[in-house]
């Protein structure tokens, strides 16, 4: 049963709004000022709210300023007499979620009542979907390096230190880029990736700060780069080491500066971000052949994280093929397909240069064709 408060110094409209309410199955409690509302507010656990502007103490509009810090979720109705709409209209600008003029039609009154009720309940429920969706991947694996990849994650995470990541294709880079966003002070604010390999090197330039409507011929409309759209949160420069020279000076006088200007622009934009970089390539090679710039290098590189290839953390593959039989047999809708020792133990030698991401391919390539447990006679037909 949903609970109603009621706040109104007018103690003939409360009766009446209380008989409506409670004749609809609601539950009312009753305030007769502001200050009394508020502190019935900040005790109870109301669903709605029901609001008069003109009262002592504290006033409609100064209750719902105090109340939306409370407790932003709690639809309130503001409850207007008619000298005052005008007021009314301004506490629906201020967050409150309808207004009703009194003496309360009743069927308008239910009717709102209603409306707010499920908008709550659907903000709920998206928040709840939203977090779902955005629980990402644990990182799976005990073998020493990975425990110490965890541990460096924990340690630097919550500093802005900027963080490069190195290891082959599919060793699960990105995934450490994602942990150290979800755990620094900067969760809350976006996660921008950049595939700096994806991007021609005429383009990368208003790609990552931007550009002003015509500074260039198809420069129709005016853009916000990533580095703005990171504001406030991580920035991800994804193959790095694929970066044109030109768009590396770019780049290091932002990470230098902490500004940018938007292509065709003039104004300099101070940027709040923390940038984490990752490259498959090795770097120091990169700049021995004058391919990497290396004051960009060690701008980048304050922390270094080096993802070790599956091939030299064996040990974790048991593991890792457990985890992503029960995860793929959840995506199906299926219970897990059970694996014999000896398919393990083949899996475990096999030469895995596309490395976890590889394994995940196989596995789900083993589910779909072995029969009702994967053997080793699979493993070897299909891989
Ligand atoms: N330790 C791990 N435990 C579980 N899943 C992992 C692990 N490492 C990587 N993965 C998964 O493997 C896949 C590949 O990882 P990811 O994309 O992070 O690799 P990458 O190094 O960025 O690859 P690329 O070089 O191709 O960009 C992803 O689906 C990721 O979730
Ligand atoms: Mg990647």
């Amino acid at each position: 049963m949903a609970s109603i408060l009621i706040i109104d110094d007018e103690r003939a409209i409360r009766n009446v709004l209380k008989d409506i309410l409670n004749n609809e199955g609601y539950t009312t409690v009753e305030a007769s000022d502001g200050e009394a509302g508020l502190a019935q507010f900040s005790a109870g656990n109301f669903d709605l709210v029901l609001c008069d502007i003109k009262m002592p103490k504290v006033d409609g509009i100064e209750f719902l300023q105090k109340a939306k810090d409370i407790n932003p979720d709690v639809p309130i109705i503001i409850i207007s007499g008619h000298g005052n709409i005008e007021t009314a209209v301004d506490a629906v600008k201020k967050g409150a979620f309808d207004f009703i003029s009194k003496p309360p039609d009743l069927n308008r009154l239910l009717i709102t009542i209603r409306n707010a009720m499920d908008k709550t309940t659907l903000v709920k429920e998206t928040k709840v979907l939203r977090k779902k969706v955005s629980r990402i991947q644990e990182i799976i694996g005990e073998s020493t390096p990975i425990q110490k990849i965890k541990e460096t994650i924990e340690k630097v995470a919550a500093t802005d230190a900027r963080v490069l990541v190195t290891g082959e294709n599919g060793s699960g880079k990105e995934l450490v880029a994602k942990w150290l966003h979800e755990m620094s002070n900067r969760s809350q604010g976006p996660l921008i990736e950049v595939n700096c390999a994806a991007i021609p090197s005429e383009l990368i330039e208003s790609e990552l700060f931007g550009h002003e409507k015509g500074s260039f011929t198809s420069a129709v409309k005016q853009r916000i780069g990533k580095f703005e759209q990171a504001q406030g949160g991580t920035l991800f420069l994804d193959e790095i080491g694929d970066m044109s020279l030109s768009a590396q000076a770019k780049v290091l006088r932002a990470l230098q500066e902490g500004k940018i200007t938007r292509v065709g622009g003039d104004k300099e934009i101070a940027v709040d971000v923390r940038v984490v970089a990752a490259t498959n390539k090795d770097l120091i090679k990169e700049v021995e052949a004058k391919n990497f710039r290396l004051d960009l290098y060690h701008r980048l590189g304050v922390i270094l994280i080096h993802v070790p290839s599956l091939n030299e953390r064996r040990e974790d593959i048991p593991l890792l093929v457990q985890h992503f039989i029960e995860e793929i047999a959840k995506e199906y809708g299926q219970t897990p397909k059970a694996i014999a020792a000896g398919a393990v133990e083949l899996l475990k030698k096999h030469n895995w240069t596309g490395n976890i991401r590889e394994l995940r391919n196989v596995v789900e390539r083993l589910i779909i064709l072995s029969g009702k447990e994967i053997q080793a006679t699979d493993v070897k037909s299909y891989i």
